[in-house]
């Protein structure tokens, strides 16, 4: 492989701007180009350059940077997640499958090296096995978030088998992350209420007490991006679909783990649509493939993240900037 040039798309998002720092750290930051298609704010422009503004569902636009920038290794980080989907499911599709199919194509005819494609638990429906999900299993999801993922990762396994690509991805679980929130998931809340613990003491969260899912603390999410981009690749008999896992746990669990830190914390419950969404995934998932083909080994459980999580926001908001 040459010399890394990378793209990533979808910086300014959760997973999206933690990943820009790390792999600037790796691979210096001038191979490193951010793109969203927002544009940072005027004083947040010097940490995010280089930096291009970049509309998936526009292709000439994808080729343009490709070309100025001679890339070579592609992060597709940009996606309507689940709770915004349901209620924009044209978007989603236009997002998610125009944008990925424009993001491919591009790939294909420029012939980019290596590619990331993020897929989620939202890949799985009501009638996925709940518990330690197997890797190959049913996968009829019941939201436009998970259709669209389900037909990424067909989309992204065709291109390798049919046009023999190097494209790379992993089914997320919900990720928990102190720096960027994330944007219109089902799993947010398992992130606004730490803000929430920290800011009001109290939180109101919109799933029940006992709903209970697969979760990762983002230094564990970047570390499978890195690891499995770095893989060897005739290791790999997955390509765009690893189940990834590190813990789970119930609304109520969480609520109690924070408690143990802020002996005042209070949680209430009051379920809204977002429900049903987190009723259709898994409570946990097994991701021995992962750990076989690439060597996955996650290091945060329920304790450590929470406690980091703390940390990292009390810090942000003694300092005025939570
Ligand atoms: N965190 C995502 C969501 O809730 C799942 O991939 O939509």
């Amino acid at each position: 492989m040459n010399a890394k040039k990378i793209l990533i798309i979808g910086s300014m998002g959760q997973i999206g701007s933690d990943l820009v720092k790390e792999l600037r750290k790796r691979y210096g930051t001038q191979n490193v180009i951010a793109s969203d298609y927002r544009t940072p704010a005027r004083e947040a422009l010097e940490q995010w350059m280089p930096f291009e503004s970049l509309d998936i569902t526009k292709k000439d636009t994808i080729v343009g940077v490709i070309k100025r920038h001679g890339i070579n290794t592609i992060y597709h980080m940009a996606a309507i997640l689940s709770a915004v989907g349901e209620q924009n499911p044209h978007l989603a599709w236009e997002v998610n499958m125009e944008g990925l199919y424009n993001v491919l194509e591009v790939a294909r005819e420029y012939k980019i090296e290596r590619m990331f494609f993020p897929s989620s638990i939202a890949a799985f429906g009501p009638q996925t096995p709940k518990d330690n999900t197997p890797q190959d299993t049913i996968l009829q999801p019941t939201t436009m978030y998970g259709v669209t993922k389900v037909t990424g990762e067909l989309l992204c396994n065709y291109y390798v088998e049919r046009f023999g690509m190097d494209i790379r991805g992993v089914r997320f679980p919900g990720i928990i992350s102190s720096e960027t929130p994330p944007g219109g998931g089902t799993t947010d809340f398992a992130v606004a209420i730490f803000y929430e613990a920290i800011r009001h003491k109290s939180y109101e969260c919109f799933v029940r007490e006992d709903t209970t899912l697969p979760m990762m603390y983002m230094p564990d999410a970047i570390k499978g991006i890195v690891d499995l981009m770095e893989a060897d690749l005739s290791r790999l008999k997955h390509h765009s679909n690893f189940n990834l896992a590190s813990m789970s746990f119930s609304a109520k669990e969480l609520a109690a783990e924070i408690k143990k830190h802020i002996p005042e914390f209070v949680c209430t419950y009051k379920p809204d649509f977002r429900q049903r969404i987190a009723d259709s995934w898994p409570r946990s998932i097994d991701d021995t493939v992962a750990r076989q083909e690439w060597g996955w080994k996650p290091s945060y459980d329920i304790a450590s993240m929470t406690k980091d999580m703390l940390e990292k926001l009390r810090y942000r908001h003694i300092h005025g900037k939570l």
